[in-house]
């Protein structure tokens, strides 16, 4: 076992530049393409996008979101409706099942978590009328994103496919999603271009032979502020023709892959801790995914890890308390099997003391 990451420098939670041909995708295609799907710059956009089509038809009552979910989408959704509520969820078991007959009426939207890509999404309603959208951000390319039957799906891309911007909305029966007249948008598609130049300096950081500092700063100065952009805009968009084009052709590997092999070296060599608890031994579309009770034992092994060049990313600290918390560590394409053997050996030694 080699004692640094090959690649060095580390990684963050935002992929640098890598072609979609690339050498490393050349075994993994993928085959899941949603009938009809429509591509968005967002996430957000796409769970827009559903709620506006609803809406079309429907005067939609309560638009209910899990109660533990990502800050930053709660807070952009609250900013643009003014209808919504939280039902209660529980992120740590995978069968959990959402009973909406306890807290929907008519015209209701429900939007399911996928959490960390191992939920069955699994709900029992005799209710008509009311609008299930799953959100599988966490898990595309998981089970239950491939096999869903919600009214409605949609995924944050960007999260598991190397591209500036992406979101995704589908109907798991394959229909086709309503249209709605949506302008282009230049603000967009300078996101798009700081980003780009964002993942291409950081490519140039991680092949260069030096630590280049500059570059380094410059590269999370882009994403940074291009997250906060996209943070406070509310606009709801088309995507530029050849950015779509772009992502079709990144869809066409299959992510997943990658993170099912490099999540099996890794559950294999891992050793239990009583600071935090694995949340799945079984699979993990998303990453190695922990389980922290206590904030200031979350933040102590963050800082741990950090410390060794491995760059984690915290799943919603700002949730009401009550669920515990989060931690994700990356396991994607980028990581070879000796990067793997060598995160596994340094979480292996972490103690809290
Ligand atoms: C679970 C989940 N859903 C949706 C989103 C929204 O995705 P985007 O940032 O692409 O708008 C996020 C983003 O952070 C997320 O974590």
């Amino acid at each position: 076992m080699h004692d640094k990451l090959t690649k060095k420098k580390g990684y963050g939670s935002f992929f640098s530049n890598v072609n979609y041909e690339s050498e490393v995708f050349s075994n993994s295609k993928n085959s899941f393409k949603p009938v009809n799907r429509k591509l968005f710059y967002s996430g957000r956009h796409a769970i827009k996008y559903i709620i506006e089509t609803i809406k079309l038809n429907t005067k939609i009552n309560t638009f209910w979101i899990p109660e533990y979910y990502c800050q930053h989408v709660t807070s952009w959704l609250r900013k643009n409706y003014k209808n919504i509520e939280t039902y209660r969820v529980n992120p740590l078991d995978k069968s959990h099942i959402i009973k909406p007959d306890n807290f929907v009426s008519e015209n209701d939207v429900v939007l399911i978590n996928n959490f960390w890509g191992i939920s069955h999404c699994f709900l029992e309603t005799s209710k008509k009328n009311v609008f299930i959208i799953e959100d599988h951000s966490h898990g595309w390319l998981s089970k239950s994103c491939v096999d869903s039957n919600a009214d409605f799906c949609f995924a944050s891309l960007r999260k598991s496919v190397p591209v500036p911007l992406a979101g995704i909305a589908w109907i798991p029966n394959g229909e086709k999603l309503p249209e709605i007249d949506l302008k282009p948008s230049a603000f967009f598609s300078e996101i798009w271009n700081n980003i780009i130049l964002g993942m291409k300096k950081k490519q140039e950081f991680e092949e260069s032979i030096s630590i280049n500092e500059n570059l380094k700063n410059d590269f999370l100065q882009l994403v940074y502020n291009a997250e906060n952009m996209m943070h406070s805009n509310y606009d709801l968009v088309k995507i530029d023709r050849k950015h779509e084009k772009l992502i079709e052709l990144y869809l066409n590997n299959d992510y997943l892959s990658f993170k099912e092999r490099n999540f099996e070296i890794m559950v294999d060599l891992l050793k239990d801790n009583s600071v935090f608890e694995l949340v799945d031994r079984k699979s993990t579309p998303f990453g190695l995914t922990l389980h922290f009770k206590s904030f200031d034992k979350l933040n102590h092994f963050k800082n741990y890890l950090i410390s060794k060049d491995i760059y984690p990313s915290l799943l919603w600290p700002e949730n009401k308390s009550g669920y515990g918390y989060f931690i994700n560590i990356h396991i994607d394409y980028r990581y070879t099997d000796e990067d793997i053997k060598f995160i596994t050996g340094i979480i292996n030694n972490y103690t809290d003391r």
